[in-house]
């Protein structure tokens, strides 16, 4: 990833009704930035595709259908795409902008996440996978850097369906002889195959899910296409340092959503929110229920603490703690109906990895991704 010029040419470049103001990252299928919308008078984020598309009328078709598609969808934890189109020769998608931070920029910074707080975010990317999945929409890249996670708490998937137009391997791989997209969240269909359906996205939210409880990624190798040999023939570790600690309900969870075979793997999105709200259950009811970084003195938030204690953004539904000894608590049956609790994205804590059960340092250096 090359990095961003002193001066942007982009930066005051008009695309549509935008005018882009600064750049917000980069990734894999062009680079994301901030723009204002003139006639919305408010703030947008805008995704200027890579040259790939310059002259290719197929890809450029396939990225239109996908955008008008997802331009369909809305739902709170789906980041809205407001407009699409073409201008000084480039591609562009004018979507919602989220103010906060992307969940892998907040696990770099916090090497891990809480068990509750990695089990909360992946309910609410569920919830933005059952809408897209119920209008058949599907995402194909579920990956911490595809969730925004707003100030406010609110979590939000972006780049819906747009991987469709990039991350079928065999065209990408056919196009810049490289793969775009992510090897460690391909589901080994996708891998194998041509013919894949929503399951792939169960498959990389249980990854994703892995990560954020293990602050690694789970396959390795030195080039793209040696992770992707290792997905689809070596078995997803659960390391005894982190899942040891954990109820078994959420290594369950994450192994029923990242079964190799599509066909043993949960096969719908009910299915997962039930195998995480069971995994919710068990973490109140063994009393891992907070959501917050610790703070510096690597201690724990006192109980019914309704704010996060670095960013200081208040938590939008304290998690009801059981008393020791308590039968187990009945969660709300809503679990991943409302809000539950904050997913603050405020800086984080330096905390000693012997604080929390499962949170041993990562072992080993994040793959190629
Ligand atoms: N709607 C948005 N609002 C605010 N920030 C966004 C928005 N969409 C993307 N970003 C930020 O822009 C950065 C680049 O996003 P981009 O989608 O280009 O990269 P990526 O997700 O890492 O890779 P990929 O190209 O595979 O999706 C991300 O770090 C993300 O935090
Ligand atoms: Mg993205």
């Amino acid at each position: 990833m090359a990095p961003a010029p002193a001066t942007d040419p982009i930066i005051g470049q008009t695309f549509g009704n935008v005018v882009a103001k600064s750049l917000l990252g980069r990734g894999g299928m062009g680079a994301v930035y901030l723009g204002y919308h003139a006639g919305l008078d408010m703030k947008v984020a805008i995704k200027l595709l890579p040259d790939l598309f310059v002259g290719r009328t197929e890809l450029v078709e396939r990225f239109l259908r996908e955008a008008r598609l997802s331009g369909r969808l809305q739902h709170p934890n789906i980041v809205r795409t407001l407009d699409v189109g073409q201008s000084h020769g480039v591609y562009y998608l004018v979507m919602e902008y989220v103010e906060g931070v992307d969940a892998q920029k907040l696990l770099d910074r916090e090497k891990r996440f809480s068990p509750m707080r990695a089990v909360n975010i992946a309910g609410f990317v569920a919830r933005a996978l059952g809408e897209a999945h119920e209008q058949e929409i599907m995402h194909r890249d579920i990956k911490p850097a595809n969730i925004l996670i707003a100030r406010d708490g609110k979590v939000k998937v972006t780049d819906f369906g747009l991987a469709r137009s990039l991350t079928n391997t065999a065209t990408a791989l056919t196009l810049s002889n490289q793969v775009v997209g992510t090897p460690n969240y391909m589901a080994p269909e996708q891998i194998k195959t041509t013919t894949v359906d929503m399951r792939v996205d169960i498959y990389a939210l249980g990854v994703t899910l892995w990560q954020f409880l293990t602050g690694i990624l789970p396959f390795e190798g030195e080039t793209p296409m040696a992770v992707l040999l290792n997905v689809v023939n070596e078995p997803l570790p659960m390391p005894e340092e982190t899942f040891g600690a954990l109820p078994k309900e959420l290594r369950e969870a994450i192994v029923a959503m990242t079964a190799k075979d599509p066909r043993r793997r949960l096969p719908n999105i009910p299915a997962v929110l039930a195998v995480l709200k069971k995994a919710r259950d068990a973490l109140l009811h063994a009393g891992l229920d907070s959501t917050a970084p610790l703070n510096s003195s690597g201690t724990r938030p006192p109980v019914g603490e309704t704010r996060d204690p670095v960013s200081g953004a208040s938590f939008a539904a304290p998690i009801p703690v059981p008393p020791k000894d308590a039968p187990p608590k009945r969660a709300d049956p809503n679990t991943f109906s409302k809000p539950l609790g904050s997913e603050g994205a405020g800086k984080p804590a330096a905390r000693p990895a012997s604080a929390r059960p499962g949170t041993a340092p990562p072992q080993r250096k994040p793959p190629t991704r």
